[in-house]
């Protein structure tokens, strides 16, 4: 574990600032006692910096992100900066500053519980057992390619190179050998250059270096019926930027609610970045709705992963399922009778006194 640890919150946009201060709530009090001393900074993402300055990522902000051990964000985006142009909109923000920080490797776990399984659209035996974590590559291909658009026609490039490709099959091998020894990698192989690269590239490098692991891959559209279908064969889930952020959203069904989803994403020596998968939601933002697990459960993974204190993320994460057992839960999970963010924080914190 760290002794000390700089964390930049980057609260964002819509629901963002709520589930962003509710997450550094529940960090400060899983943190108290342990003897990690916390720094914390703030800055400007998506159209909270827009406003601010002009830019979709502040500059002083990224700065102060390079220098931190870890980074957490809570969601950009809504419908006030929807008319800019790409290069202009709160996306682009996010965007930059994955790509700055080079963090390549996005992992977003997903499970299924049996309190929440009759507020998802699956029945009981398509949930049993689903325990997941999708591998993302998350710096390259068709969001980083090059685009254009004459107003009559347009283009966006997806691109992926060898290296590229080896660097998420090895952390995708690594989390497949320390869980079920399985890897399911996702392409487009039938139809995409870039998927063909995809797939030679990870069964050469499965074979040389993760012998151990078995090795399967499942075109695009066959990988999203199977989900929906019988999701628990999945153990770890590799695949390209696109096509992971299509099927994380999808995903997100088989737990109950996209609000629940975390997300670390990983570069190869600098600050990881955490942020929950959902977006700003700005039809919610402001009126104390807004689910802060997802934002929480990523701070469990920025313990985990960037402060090396994986004691603590599983408290949080044993808290965090307490709560998910039992309720209370926020409106998308119980529309009768719910409770709010403050209310599902106040019990989080609750559990993590038990
Ligand atoms: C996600 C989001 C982002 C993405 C958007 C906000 C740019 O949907 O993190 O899944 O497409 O990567
Ligand atoms: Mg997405």
């Amino acid at each position: 574990m760290l002794k000390a640890a700089k964390i930049v919150v980057l609260p964002g946009d819509g629901i963002g600032p709520e589930v962003a201060a509710a997450a550094v709530r529940v960090l400060k009090a899983v943190t108290g006692s342990s003897g990690l001393q916390l720094e914390l900074a703030e800055g400007w993402i998506g159209g909270s910096a827009l406003d601010r300055c002009g830019e979709p990522l502040d500059p002083k902000s990224l700065d102060l992100c390079r220098e931190a051990d870890a980074i957490f964000l809570g969601a950009v985006g809504g419908p006030q900066w929807e008319h800019l142009p790409g290069p202009k909109r709160p996306e682009a923000g996010l965007l930059r500053l994955r790509k700055e920080l080079g963090v390549f490797a996005n992992l977003r776990p997903f499970r299924s519980r049996p309190s929440l399984y009759a507020r998802t659209p699956y029945r009981d035996e398509v949930l049993a057992g689903v325990d997941t974590i999708l591998v993302r590559e998350l710096t390259g291909g068709i969001y980083f390619g090059a685009k254009g658009s004459d107003g009559e026609k347009a283009f966006d490039e997806c691109v992926y190179t060898r290296t590229e490709i080896e660097r998420i099959t090895r952390v995708a091998g690594q989390l497949a050998r320390a869980r079920g020894k399985k890897l399911c990698s996702i392409d487009k192989a039938n139809v995409m250059e870039t998927s063909r690269l995809w797939r030679k590239t990870v069964t050469e490098l499965m074979a040389s270096e993760f012998p151990d692991v078995a090795v399967q891959h499942i075109l695009v559209d066959a990988a999203a019926m199977y989900l929906a279908q019988k999701p628990a064969r999945f153990d770890v889930i590799l695949t390209e930027n696109m096509f992971g952020d299509i099927l994380s959203d999808q995903a997100s069904t088989l737990a109950g609610s996209l609000g629940l989803l975390p997300s670390a994403s990983l570069s190869a020596e600098g600050p990881g970045l955490y942020e929950p998968v959902h977006g700003s939601a700005p039809d919610i933002a402001g009126t104390g709705r807004a689910n802060p697990v997802g934002a929480i459960l990523s701070m469990a993974l920025l313990l985990r992963h960037s402060l090396k204190a994986e004691v603590l993320a599983q408290q949080l994460e044993a808290a965090v399922e307490r709560v998910l057992a039992d309720g209370p839960w926020t409106a998308e999970i119980a529309p009768h009778a719910f409770a709010s963010t403050h209310e599902v924080t106040e019990a989080i914190l609750g559990a993590l006194k038990v």
